[in-house]
């Protein structure tokens, strides 16, 4: 049985007090939420206090980002993910389309980031989705595979453990656009199938996948029936304790 994932990405949002306010407002909502595991992805300002205020709770703290190198070094502006494992993270966020649309993050980069969070101990959350032109040019499943191919590139089926996909059409970002419960269940058979070709028919099985793309409490329900749909990335409805709340209360 895969266990659900309910995770919210803050983005760029939230000052400090802000950011500890919403997680401790969040932590009696989601006490007694045993059906899945909930997640909460601050800015990297904010995960230190965030995760030492969240500590003995049932909320995990994810970073949204980490450096594709897993040692110290003169890199300026960047963070390996063992510093995030050492605030206490217990996941990170990689290859979100806001990144490889606006910082340049390649397959390449995603899988050198995903191999070094790995080793770290951090659980990696790889995004991977097609944007409208690739869907309405029908090219939206080889664009995932191609991605997920790139981004899984190298990981062994014991690294595949500590991977979680997050299926995130970039046209259903933001927009209040929802893949359709059936486009997603689509693709999502698609990623695990495609992950049974590289990893085999058991990683298939066992690895969680996300859906992301303006989940909101109205239709979580009926994104979580889907057989394949394992959880959500969720972006604006996460920033409001109440409503990220009833997202991870969905049953
Ligand atoms: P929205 O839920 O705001 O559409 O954002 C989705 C997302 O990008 C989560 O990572």
């Amino acid at each position: 049985m895969r266990k659900p994932i309910i995770a919210g990405n803050w983005k760029m949002f939230k000052l400090l007090g802000e950011a500890v306010d919403t997680a401790l407002a969040l932590k009696p909502y989601v006490a007694n939420a045993n059906h899945c595991e909930v997640v909460i992805a601050p800015v990297f300002t904010a995960l230190k206090m965030v995760a030492d205020r969240l500590e003995g709770s049932n909320i995990q703290v994810a970073a949204q980002n980490c450096a594709i190198q897993g040692e110290f070094g003169a890199h300026t502006g960047e963070v390996t993910p063992g510093m995030l494992k050492d605030i206490g993270c217990s996941y990170v966020i990689i290859g979100h389309s806001e990144r490889r649309q606006f910082y340049c993050e390649s397959d390449v980069a995603v899988n050198k980031k995903t191999k070094a969070a790995v080793e770290a101990g951090l659980n990696a959350i790889v995004c991977v989705g097609e944007s409208l032109t690739e869907r309405e040019g029908g090219e939206a499943e080889s664009v995932v595979k191609t991605q997920l191919r790139g981004s899984l590139a190298g990981l062994t089926v014991s690294d595949m453990e500590r991977i979680i996909i997050a299926y995130e059409p970039v046209w259903a970002i933001g927009t209040g656009k929802t893949a359709t419960p059936e486009q997603a269940q689509e693709m999502h058979g698609h990623i695990r199938r495609t992950i049974a070709g590289t990893h085999g028919e058991a990683t298939a099985e066992n690895v969680r996948v996300l859906y992301g793309g303006s989940v909101k409490p109205e239709n979580i329900g009926t994104l979580m029936a889907q057989p394949d749909i394992d959880g959500a990335l969720v972006g604006g409805a996460s920033l409001d304790a109440d409503s990220f709340a009833r997202i991870v209360n969905y049953k």
